[in-house]
């Protein structure tokens, strides 16, 4: 029942940890009958493409330099969305803020996994490392990850699910991001995906209730 598949796009700017954990839930068929079509990078040279490429998953580089502004990349990143049929946006460290035009062409159709318990250590600049950086000098004793939909405010759409992880006194930002990737990021993420994929996430008074 191909035709009947959710068609997903990963939007990425780096690494791409985050879209292997979604690859090797849908090679373990954990993706909710989802299917990643496109991988779709911000930048060229990125390793996440490689991990497109030997998943022998279609991508594209929409390079962010090469617009005069938001509103064009906008433009162009709902072009290329709408011309691969795609169903759902999967942001996965795209580290670029986008323009009113993508949540009016996917309305409750954007997901976002940003490495804080939200509304923690989140909005403008909280990104990546610096997210982390931020945990440390605070000296909180848990952070975490979230999963949310993507609204115009920065970090602020309806939260999908959210996983708490220890906070160690000798953590380093680079070791506090890897035991949240572990051990909170590639969990919920495929997880939050497949639940959508189903058709079980139901945005109420800006909250989601799971069916
Ligand atoms: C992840 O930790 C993700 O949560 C974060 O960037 C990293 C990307 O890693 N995203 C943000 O900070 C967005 N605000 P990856 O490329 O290995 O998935």
């Amino acid at each position: 029942m191909e035709q009947n598949k959710v068609r997903i796009a990963v939007l990425v700017s780096g690494g791409g940890t985050n879209l292997q954990a979604l690859i090797d839930a849908e090679a373990r068929g954990e993706l909710g009958g989802g299917e990643i079509a496109l991988v779709l990078a911000s930048k060229p040279g990125v390793y996440a493409l490689e991990r497109a490429a030997n998943a022998g998953i279609e991508s594209v580089v929409l390079a962010r330099k090469e617009y005069s502004d938001s509103d064009a990349y906008t433009k162009a990143l709902v072009d290329k969305l709408t011309e691969k049929k795609i169903d759902l946006v999967v942001l996965a460290g795209f580290m670029i803020i986008i323009g009113e035009g993508m949540y009016k062409a996917f309305p409750n159709r954007i997901i976002n996994v940003h490495p804080a318990l939200i509304p923690s250590f989140c909005g403008q600049g909280f990104y990546g490392l610096h997210v982390h950086e931020a945990a440390l000098a605070k000296g909180v004793k848990v952070s975490g990850a979230t999963v949310h939909f993507v609204t115009p405010e920065c970090d602020a759409g309806p939260i999908i699910l959210q996983k708490a992880v220890e906070v160690r006194e000798d953590d380093t930002p680079e070791i506090l991001q890897k035991r949240i990737m572990e051990e909170a990021e590639w969990k919920i993420l495929p997880l939050a995906v497949s639940l959508f994929c189903q058709g079980r996430l139901k945005v109420e008074d800006d909250k989601v209730r799971i069916c």
